[in-house]
């Protein structure tokens, strides 16, 4: 089975619409000056709400082929929910994924497992693929329980979803102590926790299911580390924070079959 790698962006809280346009034209300027078809990766980026429909705009005037996801969305489909967007409005916009209970939804937010897997629902229910964050804590690394941990977060986050849903997810394994911080998880650990979240959708749903997911690592990634990552069998891909805001170094991360390791 061969997976397309993903390679996703994530700005978090950064870019207004007027950088975002600008970056995402450098990025697909970037790509495509390289002659280089990205065709075999799938580029994403992930911009801030309000920064959404001015990439959609751009995307589809220059028929780009980066595509563009949300940071989170709303377990309800619509009412008084102040604040919140809903999975629709995010298809309306042509979101083809969207970050659930990333690491920092969990920790300012308290959002739970049990509400992740609501909003993968809400994201399902509308075509979007939901791009799904776990990962342990340093003190639970330090404890040596980070793979039971993930697989927790993994089995409540997918919990009693359809096979055709699960067509439909991405999981993200991010160590939270590698995010923001300069410190890469290894090649070897990413691959330890990656291939036992597949092992576990296996035994959840199907391996056939399993062989197509894909699982992301994300932490600290950057040009210099991705193709290391890349290499291990069970790693398809990165969702990148800090190096995405750079549009040359998030396209040098997306070209990583051209990187010697
Ligand atoms: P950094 O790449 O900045 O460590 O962030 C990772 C992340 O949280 C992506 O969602």
């Amino acid at each position: 089975m061969t997976r397309t790698p993903l390679m996703a962006g994530n700005w978090k809280m950064n870019l207004d619409h007027l950088e975002a346009v600008a970056t995402v034209q450098k990025l697909a300027w970037t790509l495509d000056d390289a002659k280089h078809s990205y065709g075999d990766v799938e580029v994403v980026v992930c911009p801030p709400f309000t920064d959404l429909r001015s990439v959609q705009t751009l995307v589809e005037a220059d028929k780009l082929g980066v595509k563009y996801a949300a940071q989170d969305v709303s377990k309800h489909t619509h009412g008084a929910y102040t604040g919140e967007i809903s999975a629709k409005m995010l298809a309306k916009l042509g979101c083809a994924y969207t970050v659930v209970g990333h690491s920092e939804r969990r920790e300012y937010h308290g959002e739970s497992d049990a509400l992740v897997n609501e909003k993968v629902r809400a994201l399902c229910a509308e075509g979007i693929t939901a791009i799904v964050c776990v990962g342990e804590p340093l003190e639970i690394r330090k404890a040596g329980e980070h793979v039971a941990y993930t697989l927790k977060q993994v089995r409540d986050c997918l919990a009693d979803l359809d096979d055709n849903h699960l067509a439909q997810v991405v999981i993200a394994y991010e160590p939270v102590w590698a995010i923001g911080t300069g410190e890469v998880a290894t090649a070897d650990d990413a691959q330890e926790v990656i291939g036992a979240i597949r092992g576990l959708v296996v035994e959840m749903y199907s391996a056939e299911i399993a062989d197509s997911m894909r699982i992301l690592y994300g932490g600290s990634v950057k040009s210099s580390n991705v193709a290391e990552l890349m290499a291990k069998p069970d790693v398809d891909g990165a969702l990148v924070g800090g190096a995405s805001l750079d549009p040359v170094e998030f396209a040098k991360i997306c070209r990583f079959r051209e990187h010697v390791i």
